[in-house]
């Protein structure tokens, strides 16, 4: 420790102050880069999970939507049409909006399913993915969302869902048996999605939506800043070196010699300085020195002869 303070010691005031300054600049650099990422990527991730929010309520309302308004229309008619009328059930109009949205070239990544463990419609069947959501939801039922990032072949998206719990028991007309379901549904379906029960999970409502780009516009974000935060600095450390070799190194340096062309003899040099800093007052300092010395030296020399 000594050692190495001695050594300290003997570096030039500039190598000094540099090294205390990069220290400090790659410190503020680790510091600030560690919060921007943090804050950036949360920031992400909340716009990502709003996106989620509002397109899970937006296809409850159309779900409600379809069971208050549609619904309530097609029923007379589904005893005795031959084929079942979907529209007049809530899964089939999400299911079509989400196909609709995602003909925008915009919103192509944007999805919502009724991913269900044995659905009435394939089109409803979950995924080896979405089973183990629902099984989740399963074991653990006052679990109310699992949000998270799953890797698709078009890129990775994020994802929200939710435990689709049959909690009414109008419901059971179609899904419990089919001695008890509309003719119509079974002509159209058959006997599929059947054996479901009151407070059964049957499904998790999830929604997707891409990540990728919004991740990579945070990355280009943080780079960004980043690099201002870098150019700052560098600035800060040039401007720096400039006035400490301006205001402090030169002037020392011509103090110093100025004082060892005196302490040769050459009383002509003289300690000029027109600031009034502290290296100013040093300079004026030596220079009232330098007249006593000539001042002693006539002195002397008077007495002399
Ligand atoms: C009149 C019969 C009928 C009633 C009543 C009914 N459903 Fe369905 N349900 C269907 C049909 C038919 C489908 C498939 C629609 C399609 O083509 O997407 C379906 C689909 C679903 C799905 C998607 C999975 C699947 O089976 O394809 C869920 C979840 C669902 N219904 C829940 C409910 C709930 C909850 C209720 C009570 C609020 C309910 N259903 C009432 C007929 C019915």
């Amino acid at each position: 420790m000594v050692k190495l303070n001695t050594r300290f010691q003997n570096i030039k005031i500039n190598a000094k102050f540099n090294t205390l300054l990069i220290l400090a600049f790659l410190v503020g650099i680790i510091l600030s880069g560690l919060t921007l990422s943090n804050i950036l990527y949360q920031r992400a991730q909340y716009e990502i999970s709003i996106q989620a929010e509002l397109l899970m309520q937006t296809m409850n309302s159309l779900r409600f939507y379809t069971q208050d308004h549609v619904n309530p229309l097609l029923k007379p008619k589904l005893e005795t049409a031959s084929e079942f009328i979907p529209e007049a059930i809530p899964t089939f109009s999400v299911r079509e909006v989400s196909h609709y949205l995602s003909k925008n070239a915009e919103y192509k990544d944007f999805h919502y399913k009724d991913a269900t463990l044995n659905p009435t419609n394939p089109k409803d069947q979950a995924d080896d993915f979405e089973t183990r959501l629902v099984e989740d939801f399963k074991s653990q039922p006052q679990r109310q969302e699992i949000t998270g990032f799953r890797s698709t072949p078009n890129g990775t998206k994020f994802y929200t869902a939710r435990p689709f719990v049959i909690k009414q028991k109008q419901c059971l007309e179609c899904h419990s048996s089919p001695d008890v379901a509309p003719k119509s549904l079974l002509a159209t379906y058959g006997e599929r999605g059947f054996g479901w029960k009151l407070n059964d999970i049957v499904a998790t409502q999830i929604v997707y939506v891409p990540s990728e780009e919004v991740f990579y516009n945070t990355r280009r974000a943080f780079f960004k800043i980043m690099s201002v935060v870098i150019g700052i600095f560098i600035a800060v450390i040039l401007l720096i070196n400039f006035l400490l070799k301006k205001v402090v190194i030169v002037r020392i340096k011509n103090i110093a010699n100025t004082a060892n062309a005196i302490s040769t003899g050459d009383m002509s040099s003289n300690f000029q300085e027109d600031s009034k800093d502290e290296i100013g007052l040093l300079a004026i300092a030596f220079e009232r020195m330098r007249t006593s010395l000539l001042i002693a030296m006539d002195l002397l020399n008077q007495m002399q002869r």
